[in-house]
């Protein structure tokens, strides 16, 4: 297939000055600010590795705004240092005066990391705003005459048209980076095979991007079944007439933006795709840290969801088994305490085990996958969450969009 971005082996990027804009949004204790899990950031150090003669200038988002998770990148430098084994510097500043100065200090071999791109309003707010416009922001004008080139690795923000990902593609040649790379080749080939039946275990809590990636898939016959579990579940459930119970819902509607539109989407779902859509038929409350099991016909509880139960464990191990192409994306319950792992790691086992070709991504997921050590017995652990569900719908991602334009672009500038 003949490729229409650049990638790392189109310029020699030795001795010049490289913004490289990554993925490492990671699971973050919110007490103590310690990181809980590297594997995205160990994933980049292909490409960090590979730019070992070139200045580098790291950009990074953390969480979302109001999430309390939503942190510094200092802790992510220290362990890209540490993981590099050579010093990495944090700068407090995106495109301030101290990260200008940090940038053109650079020599040949050094790594700075910038701070948050999402502390800044531009990346927020103008989100989904066409790439000119993107190209204007303060991020990229500040930026850009500082560097010659936009390495572009964050393939698990794929489908996050913001200023930091895409607007420099505008204005300095990009090219992919190594994990953007395996990645699209890797999801190329597995959306390109006809086999049936293709499963899709819908998890986790961000259950507003789940829900519209379930309505997609199933409309355009993508996936013939829809397993939900965690947070996703407990939308579903709500929608189906199941009130999970105060305890949780509140949960939910703090983390799903515009919670009872959600349900409705739900709830419309449920009604034209009855049979492929499946809900737990049991769930696991927490007790003082203990698990207490009830059917969904005894809900509302008092207590928190906190898994799925046995029951709908077998019944989710017998798709899996059938399934040609499984799909995995966000955790069945809060696999990180672990009386209530027991639901994620089941399900990831059996996928681990199946025979159907396996994907599966997310970071909470791929923290699991860890967890649990079964990282070699999956066929491809992808480093996207909605980046990844987003290609496998056939949607277009905009960092391919920007990608494909640089390359039309600045086609001319390469080796
Ligand atoms: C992810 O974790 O999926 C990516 O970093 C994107 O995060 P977002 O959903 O907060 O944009």
């Amino acid at each position: 297939m003949a490729r229409d971005f650049f990638t790392m082996d189109d310029f020699d990027l030795s001795g010049r000055t490289v913004l490289l804009r990554v993925d490492i949004n990671s699971p973050i204790d919110p007490g103590t600010g310690a990181l809980l899990n590297d594997a995205r950031i160990r994933e980049h150090l292909t490409t960090i590795r590979e730019l070992r003669h070139s200045k580098v200038a790291l950009l990074a988002h953390q969480s979302r705004p109001g999430k309390d998770d939503f942190t510094t990148l200092e802790v992510h430098a220290e362990r890209i240092g540490a993981l590099l084994g050579r010093p990495v510097r944090y700068v407090s500043s995106l495109f301030g005066r101290p990260a200008i100065e940090a940038i053109e200090a650079m020599r040949p071999g050094d790594v700075v990391v910038l701070e948050n791109t999402r502390f800044y309003s531009e990346e927020e707010a103008l989100a989904d705003a066409k790439l000119e416009k993107m190209a204007k922001t303060h991020i990229v004008q500040r930026l850009a005459p500082h560097a010659d080139y936009f390495v572009l690795d964050a393939f698990a923000a794929a489908h996050r048209a913001q200023p930091s990902l895409v607007g420099f593609c505008e204005v300095l040649p990009s090219l992919a980076g190594r994990v953007m790379e395996r990645e699209l080749t890797m999801l190329g080939r597995a959306v390109q095979d006809p086999a049936r039946p293709k499963i899709a275990l819908l998890g986790g809590v961000k259950a507003d991007d789940s829900i519209a990636v379930a309505r997609h898939m199933l409309e355009q016959d993508l996936v013939d079944t829809v397993l939900t579990s965690g947070g996703v579940a407990n939308l579903f459930l709500d929608a189906a007439g199941f009130d999970p119970g105060a305890a949780t819902t509140d949960f939910m509607r703090r983390e799903v933006s515009d919670y009872d539109a959600h349900r409705a989407m739900c709830k419309e779902l449920l009604e034209k795709f009855r049979r492929r859509v499946l809900l737990p038929s049991d769930v696991v409350l927490n007790d003082r840290g203990e698990r207490e099991a009830i059917p969904v016909s005894m809900l509302p509880a008092k207590l928190p969801i906190y898994d799925i139960g046995l029951d709908t464990i077998a019944r989710y191990v017998e798709q899996i088994r059938r399934a040609k192409t499984i799909f995995f994306n966000g955790p069945a319950g809060v696999f990180e305490l672990e009386p209530f792992s027991v639901g994620t790691r089941e399900l990831l086992a059996a996928i681990a085990e199946a025979d159907g070709f396996s994907i599966v991504g997310g970071g909470h997921t791929v923290a699991a996958v860890e967890q649990f050590g079964l990282q070699d017995r999956i066929d491809h652990v992808s480093t996207g969450g909605g980046a990844l569900i987003n290609f496998l719908a056939g949607k277009e991602l905009p960092l391919v969009t920007a990608l494909k334009r640089s390359y039309k672009k600045f086609g001319k500038t390469a080796k």
